[in-house]
Order: structure tokens, then sequence, then C-alpha cells
């Protein structure tokens, strides 16, 4: 895809992964849009790109995840700016550890890399509609494979410790992107869902003692960011996935998520509820 002149928004994109596909495709001469719960931080993360690009055309606006009512106001904010989107890189992500809800009273991780894309994303697809073919890029991870998903808890969760709700998170985002695809399929719009390997980013933060285990298999494991950025850039720009649309990739291909049979069934069922807790209607 000629990336010159296309509006592209990132989530997250002052920092790790999404700050490399933010400048890469800045590179490309997209005109980029960082969505940032920290202004501060991404308006030096888009003076940098700018700076390293050449690429004047990179702007932020501000995107708390953990919020609806932030998640609406980016989306109204966007709406203001831009006539369209062609592409959307649901990026930002977290992992807390804790019991605590959000103000919206949902786990912290299942609202920031779930419910708040969703929220976004379904608010902007008028202007993602609008673009003559606009690519859904959703960051996952690979811990999708040990994600429960149970619709009648609360925040869909088995149990409440940061590592379940991070799995669950990435297993609903796979979920929501192949039932986005299929919804999305009568307009020229497609969405992919993406693992972009170990990265040693902030994400990677020690948090608990037992994280040093963790730090120590990512020291020996991990691949570096630019690395890590490749697949959300490919999915995002490259002609070889035009029209592609429901598929997960790893390292740039595509591979079979090997999702149960349970969970592919819930795939309706979470986007309905889940469009019910954010305030959507299901359709
Ligand atoms: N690193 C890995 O090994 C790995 C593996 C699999 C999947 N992933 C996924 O890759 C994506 C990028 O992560 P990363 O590794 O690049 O980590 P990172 O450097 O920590 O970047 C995460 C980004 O998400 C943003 N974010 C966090 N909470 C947010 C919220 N409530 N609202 C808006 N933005 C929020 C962060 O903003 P702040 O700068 O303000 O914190 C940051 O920009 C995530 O979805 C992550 O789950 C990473």
């Amino acid at each position: 895809m000629d990336l010159r002149g296309k509006n592209v928004v990132v989530t997250g994109g002052n920092s790790g992964i999404g700050f490399v596909t933010a400048r890469e495709l800045a590179m490309g001469g997209a005109r980029v849009t960082l969505a940032c719960r920290n202004v501060g931080a991404a308006g030096a993360a888009a003076a940098e790109i700018a700076r390293a690009t050449g690429n004047g055309s990179v702007g932020v606006v501000r995107l708390d995840l953990a919020s609806f009512a932030s998640a609406r106001a980016c989306a109204d904010e966007l709406g203001a700016k831009l006539d369209h989107i062609d592409v959307l890189v649901n990026n930002a992500g977290t992992y807390t550890q804790g019991d605590e809800t959000t103000a919206d009273g949902i786990h912290p991780t299942m609202q920031t890399n779930y419910f708040g894309p969703y929220l976004l994303t379904r608010l902007l697809m008028p202007l993602i509609e609008a673009a003559p073919a606009a690519r859904i890029v959703n960051v996952s991870s690979a811990m999708y494979a040990v994600g429960k998903l149970d619709l009648s808890r609360p925040s869909f969760l088995t149990a409440r410790n940061g590592f379940s709700a991070y799995a669950a998170s990435k297993l609903a985002t796979i979920l929501f992107t192949q039932e986005l695809a299929r919804r999305a399929a009568a307009s020229r719009a497609t969405a992919n869902v993406l693992h972009p390997g170990l990265v040693d980013t902030k994400i990677m933060t020690l948090r608990k003692w037992y994280d040093i285990f963790i730090r120590a298999y990512v020291d020996r494991h991990s691949v570096d960011v630019e690395t890590g950025a490749r697949t959300s850039i490919f999915l995002a720009s490259s002609d070889a996935v035009e029209g592609v649309s429901g598929q997960y990739f790893v390292d740039c291909a595509e591979r079979d998520p090997r999702l149960s049979r349970r969970a592919t069934a819930m795939r309706e069922s979470l986007w309905a509820r889940t469009a019910e807790i954010v305030g959507l209607p299901a359709d």
C-alpha cells in the first residue's frame, strides 16, 4: 500500500512497539496520529518521529483506554480532525497486578486491552468505512492461548490475577478481530490480529518478586523492538495482505490460532455482551 497521505492512527504510539510502528508508517509518508494517555510523552514521541523521518504530519490525541469516557472523547476528537481513517493500529496494552477496577467497574487490564479498543474501534467505524480500503490491526499476544473467558462473570474473567486478565484480554482481542472482520466484510475494511513476539519493552517492568524469572526468560529470548514491530507494520502497509481479513499473524505470516471450539462458539455473544457493557447497540 502506498502510505503517502494515508491517515494512520496508532494507539500507544509513544512507546515500545507502537512507537516503532508509528515511526515506520510515518517514514512511508503517512499522516500519523498517536492516540496516547500521556499527551506530554506523546508530544515528545511525535517530535522525535518527525525529526527522524522528516515527516511533519505527526499529531497527538488523548486516549485513556481504561476510561469509556476518554475513548468516546478520543473518537470525537479524531472525527473532528479526520474525514476518514486508512489504518487503525490498536497497539496500546497493559499488564496490571491487583484486583482493582476502573471507574467503569472493569478490570484495568481487560478494559485497556479489550473493552477500550472495542469501544474505540466501533466508534471509529464510520471514519474507517469512509476510507477506500481501510485496515484495522489489533495487537494481541501468544498468551491468548492460556486465556479463559466467562461472559457471566465481572469483566468476563474466571480469575482476577494480572496474568489471567492479560491472557483473557488477548483471547478476547482475537475473537473480537474475527467477528469484526466478518461484520466489516460488506465494506472494503479488513481487520487482522497479531502476536509481536517477545519484546523487552516497558510492559515487561518487574512488578512482583517472581517476575525475576520472567525477566531472566525475557533477557534470553526477547527480540528487539524493531523486530517486534515488523508484523504490525506488515499488516498496516504490505500489499501482500490486501483484502486479507480476520486472520492471526506471527512473524509476518498467517497462523492458525487453534482456538478451542468453546472459545470460537462465544464470538458472537462476546461481541453482543461487550456492546451492552460499553453502551453500544449490538449491531
Ligand atoms: N512486549 C512484548 O513482549 C509483547 C508481547 C505480546 C504482546 N505485546 C503487546 O504489544 C503491545 C505494545 O506493548 P509494548 O510491548 O510496546 O509495551 P509498552 O512499551 O509498555 O507500550 C504500551 C503502550 O500502551 C499504552 N497504554 C497503556 N495503558 C494505556 C491506557 N490505559 N490508555 C492508553 N494507552 C495505554 C502505554 O502508554 P504509557 O506510555 O502512557 O504507559 C504505551 O504507549 C501491547 O498491546 C502488548 O500487550 C507485547
